[in-house]
């Protein structure tokens, strides 16, 4: 797929995807996707990090209210200025700045530590985002990411319910095909019916690959593996939030942390 394609879809998403997540709809990644991340992260305190693929910079903001001071870019202007606006009216100590996740603006070694939420799979060549991941994180700094789970959330994957234990889950197919920018059109599940059709619908290019090419690009990079994780509801969760609770029996979201050597 056309880069500029890419560039140019999530160019249109960004206002509707604005304006949806923060009024709440985004409940996978408010009520489970974030948590689990922030959980997961290292000690920040006192440290200098960068987030890549901010969006309108309300987990970029989450990074910074646990002590760190973090820049937060983005590819879409359209994010940084909501992202800028949000912080302006309520400071945490972000930044935000305008860029490509393969052409980082920063000098070698500039930061402790890189997060990025849910982006990396959103373009083509994500390798290139992990070498300036690591180009500009300090030995010994981390890279910690979330990307849709490769081996559940396919082209060709679906939510399902098991006829006999009625449980939800996921079907699979077609997990070895890349799908190298196919474009999904969809909004977030809890979208009330009356909204549906004021809004447009997301389309999303989608850059599906194999869990063995995340991992041979991270080790390819000279990154190392540290841990991973997929984040699960509780039983809590999925009864206050029954959209979330596929995620009791498959995961979605797939967490990598990766540590630059010294
Ligand atoms: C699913 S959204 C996630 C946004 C945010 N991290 C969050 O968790 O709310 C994916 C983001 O990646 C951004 N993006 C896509 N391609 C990018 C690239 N090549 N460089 C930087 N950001 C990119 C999109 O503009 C969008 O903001």
């Amino acid at each position: 797929m056309d880069k500029e394609i890419s560039t140019q879809r999530w160019h249109e998403n960004a206002q509707t995807w604005t304006t949806l997540s923060r009024a709440g709809y985004d409940v996978y990644r408010d009520v489970l996707n974030t948590p689990w991340f922030l959980r997961f992260l290292p000690d920040v305190t006192g440290q200098f990090g960068i987030d890549i693929g901010c969006g309108e910079g309300t987990n970029t903001r989450r990074v910074a209210q646990l002590g760190a001071t973090i820049t937060g870019c983005d590819l879409v202007q359209t994010f940084v200025d909501a992202a800028q606006e949000l912080e302006a009216h309520d400071p945490v100590g972000a930044s935000f700045t305008q860029a490509d996740a393969r052409h980082l603006p920063f000098v070698d070694n500039h930061f402790d530590f890189a997060t990025s939420f849910m982006c990396l799979m959103d373009f083509p060549n994500p390798d290139q985002a992990l070498k300036e991941a690591f180009r500009v994180i300090k030995p010994t700094g981390f890279l910690q990411f979330s990307i849709l789970h490769p081996c559940f959330v396919t082209l060709n994957s679906k939510r399902d319910q098991d006829p006999v234990t009625g449980k939800l889950g996921r079907t699979v197919h077609e997990y070895f095909t890349h799908s190298n920018g196919a474009e999904e059109t969809w909004t977030f599940g809890t979208v009330p019916p009356e909204l549906l059709d004021t809004i447009p619908k997301f389309n999303v290019p989608r850059f599906h690959r194999p869990l063995s090419d995340w991992i041979n690009d991270i080790v390819t990079t000279g990154f190392t593996l540290e841990a991973i994780q997929e984040p699960r509801a509780t039983d809590q969760e999925a009864r206050d939030h029954p959209s979330v609770a596929d995620t009791r029996d498959t995961p979605l979201f797939l967490h990598f942390r990766c540590r630059k050597p010294e």
